[in-house]
């Protein structure tokens, strides 16, 4: 019987980990869910051990409004002691948790897997694409969600361990969309029709820490209104309402009358918001995904993306922020067939995964 430790610590990698961990926590092997404490309000920790019914981490720390140098560093001290007898780590994604864990597992000679291996925008001013490089790098296990993402891989010359496994997020998607239909009233608490509204999230480093590109998103929303004819609701993450504060931009937010700007969602609300929209913007990975399994057309607010199968397929556009050019893109895919493959498997990545970790743990 082996130690598995799985770290996660962001509302992404407790959505996309929490069929997987459920999945492992029925292997015949000691597992230790440990969170990094780097998401810590209800809305964007929580709540997702709920909608999803996660069990509690063994266990919890805190690290709260940390720069990601010391995000890193803290998460490094304070998990050393779950991984230190780990047969193998598990991280996910690409967050300053994954990379922490990432780097404590090698300094600590402890084998190491990451799920949502090998995914790439190229371009390394993103945080993010530094602790995929770094995670990918280091992992002796790779769960890569496509041949793309596998193809990325072997491209940075790493060539074993690698298992294409579709991706996490469709698990969570099927596993709890009958439940979100049945327990969900998002729809009529915000008074939407389906298809009668865009659902925009809008969180990315690049795109909200300077007051110039805020603001230039703002004229773009307003543009994507104008284009659709239709209101924007706007769970806000909490580093954008921070930025707009700081910026002294609330009151252009609030000026745009077609823009309802609310809390950020549970789970189930996201699923239902999302499955209704006429469209999907924004510069969040997971709503790519999500947006593209469910045949809502998406408009991504970045340059570039890690999820290219969506672009291929037709799902996706990239349409960075400017205003003329996300009304553009927002015209497109309101008259877009909406008839797409869905590239990110079938819901049983979980379960492939714990199937390899149970051969690798032997
Ligand atoms: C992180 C990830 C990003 C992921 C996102 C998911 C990194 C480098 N980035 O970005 O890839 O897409 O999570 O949402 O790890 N805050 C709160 N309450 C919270 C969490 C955050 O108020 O529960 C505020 C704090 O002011 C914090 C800021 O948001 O300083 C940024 O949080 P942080 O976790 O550093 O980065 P995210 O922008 O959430
Ligand atoms: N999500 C949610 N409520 C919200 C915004 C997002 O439940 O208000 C979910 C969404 O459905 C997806 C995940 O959070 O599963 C995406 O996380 P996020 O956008 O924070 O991170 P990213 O995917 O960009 O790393």
């Amino acid at each position: 019987m082996g130690r598995i430790v799985t770290i996660i610590g962001t509302r992404p990698e407790i959505i996309k980990m929490a069929p997987v961990v459920k999945a492992l926590d029925r292997l015949d092997h000691d597992h230790v869910l440990v969170h990094s404490g780097q998401h810590y309000d209800l809305m964007m920790d929580r709540i997702f051990f709920r909608d999803m019914q996660l069990r509690e981490p063994d266990e919890q720390f805190e690290l709260k409004e940390q720069p990601p140098h010391l995000q890193v560093a803290t998460t490094m001290r304070q998990v050393a002691d779950a991984t230190k007898g780990a047969d193998l780590v598990i991280v996910h994604g690409d967050t300053n948790t994954t990379a922490a864990g990432a780097l404590l597992a090698r300094k600590q000679d402890r084998p190491l897997a990451h799920v949502e291996a090998g995914i790439r925008s190229f371009d390394k001013t993103m945080p993010e694409e530094i602790n995929r490089i770094v995670a990918d790098q280091l992992s002796d296990l790779l769960f890569a969600p496509t041949s793309t993402s596998e193809k990325n891989l072997r491209q940075e010359n790493v060539t074993s361990g690698i298992h294409v496994v579709g991706n996490s997020v469709i698990d969570a998607l099927t596993q709890n969309l009958p439940i979100a239909a049945k327990k969900s009233d998002v729809l009529s608490r915000l008074g939407l029709r389906p298809r009668g509204y865009l659902v925009l999230t809008f969180h990315r480093a690049e795109n909200v820490d300077s007051k110039e590109q805020l603001a230039k998103a703002l004229d773009a929303f307003e543009a994507a209104a104008r284009e659709s004819g239709l209101p924007i609701v706007f769970p806000i993450h909490p580093r954008t309402a921070k930025r707009l504060r700081e910026f002294g931009l609330e009151k252009r937010a609030d000026a745009l009358t077609s823009l309802r700007r609310i809390e950020p969602t549970g789970y189930l609300d996201m699923l239902m918001l999302e499955k209704d929209a006429a469209i999907v913007m924004t510069d969040s990975g997971g709503l790519q995904e999500e947006s593209c399994f469910f045949r809502v057309p998406c408009v991504t607010l970045r340059e570039n993306t890690e999820r290219p199968e969506t672009l291929a397929i037709g799902a996706n556009v990239l349409a960075g922020i400017d205003p003329a050019r996300v009304g553009a893109a927002v015209r497109k895919q309101l008259g877009v067939k909406r008839d797409w493959p869905n590239p990110y498997g079938d819901g049983t990545t979980g379960t492939k995964i714990a199937e390899q970790v149970d051969a690798f743990l032997g």
